[in-house]
């Protein structure tokens, strides 16, 4: 099966074997099946954080449960969504329902059931703010369990699905606590210069996506796979050495006491944005994204990957980590 339409940076990638479980029985049956077989396993969502191989041997499995509901108590909601829901939809759709919570996530692509994995966050909120359980099925026995936030272990675009969990557990479902009562958070960039004084949910996604849209490429119409790299953290005495130099150096003090500095703006201060080499380049408009013009492979992505993370580590000492996951 060519993979090369189910992954946003559109790599050319055949997969052995593939399926699409719609339900819990479905997909245990698959599991089973590549135990029998001997075949390696493979969990793909929406494919709009991964860097595919070539080939993938054995089965490759999409989570395709496609229901969610309500829990609803007085102020609080919880929304149980299966893993094959598509993000940026259920998103809209809570917003519209004056649900709030995940309204800063908006425009987000790909599947629900991949979100904790990397716990993707956008203008000031995480997954890990409302993420209250995930459900996993484990690859090799097919039982299932759920998993605790804490037991999660989320950190920055990090969670024990990247770590001790990875390759073991298929994500099944996730719970989220959202709330009816207005809590907007507006605090990143100019969010709160977009809106007016009392936002509704629906507004603040709507800002969000409308921030977005200006800022990162469209997957439909020019490949990628969102950052490239992740925002790096240093300690608070190399940032303050790093902004003695450079004065205009954005910088983002985290409660550990490190600071997340933007590898957007050390790419560009490179001189790097909206340069091209062959069939990859830096996005013109957010030095952060590599963007796919079409007919390459992981090979030269990953070539073009080092040059940039070499400028920036030969002008800045610093070092970036590319941020999508490389399968297979
Ligand atoms: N900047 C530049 N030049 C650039 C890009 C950014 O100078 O080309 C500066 C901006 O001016 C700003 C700072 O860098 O001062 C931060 O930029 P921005 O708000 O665009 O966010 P980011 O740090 O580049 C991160 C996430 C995004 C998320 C935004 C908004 C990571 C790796 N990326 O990007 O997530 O949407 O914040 O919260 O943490 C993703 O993970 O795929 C992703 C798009």
């Amino acid at each position: 099966v060519c993979l090369a339409q189910a992954n946003t940076l559109q790599l050319p990638c055949v997969a052995e074997y593939f399926a699409a479980p719609q339900t819990l029985s479905q997909l245990r049956q698959r599991l089973a099946q590549a135990r029998k077989a001997g075949w390696p396993v493979t969990v793909l969502g929406g494919g709009s954080n991964v860097l595919l191989p070539e080939f993938l041997p054995g089965l490759t499995v999409t989570p395709a449960m496609q229901q969610w509901w309500l829990e609803t108590g007085e102020n609080e909601v919880h929304l149980h969504v299966g893993a094959g829901v598509a993000w940026h939809p259920l998103v809209m759709e809570m917003a519209a329902r004056g649900l709030w919570g995940i309204e800063n996530l908006a425009l987000i692509p790909g599947h629900c059931g991949a979100a904790p994995i990397q716990n993707i966050g956008a203008y000031g909120v995480e997954l890990a703010d409302v993420l209250e359980a995930v459900q996993v099925m484990d690859i090799l026995s097919g039982k299932l369990r759920w998993l605790t936030h804490a037991q999660c272990e989320f950190g920055y675009r990090d969670s024990i699905f990247k770590r001790a969990l990875a390759n073991r557990v298929v994500i099944t479902r996730l719970v989220m606590r959202l709330t009816r009562t207005p809590a907007p958070r507006l605090g990143y960039g100019d969010l709160a210069a977009r809106l007016g004084k009392q936002p509704t949910a629906l507004e603040v996604a709507q800002a969000v996506s409308d921030i977005r849209r200006e800022k990162l490429p469209d997957p439909q119409e020019l490949a990628n796979a969102g950052s490239f790299f992740k925002n790096p953290l240093v300690s608070a005495e190399r940032a303050e050495r790093l902004r003695g130099k450079y004065p205009s150096l954005p910088s983002f003090p985290q409660a550990d006491g490190r600071v997340k500095l933007a590898a957007g703006w050390l790419i560009e201060q490179c001189g790097l944005k909206g340069r091209r080499s062959g069939a990859f380049g830096v996005h013109e408009r957010q030095a952060l994204v590599l963007v796919h013009f079409g007919g390459g492979t992981r090979k030269e992505l990953l070539e073009v990957a080092a040059w940039v993370s070499g400028e920036v580590e030969a002008t800045f000492d610093v070092a970036l980590e590319p941020e999508p996951r490389f399968i297979g």
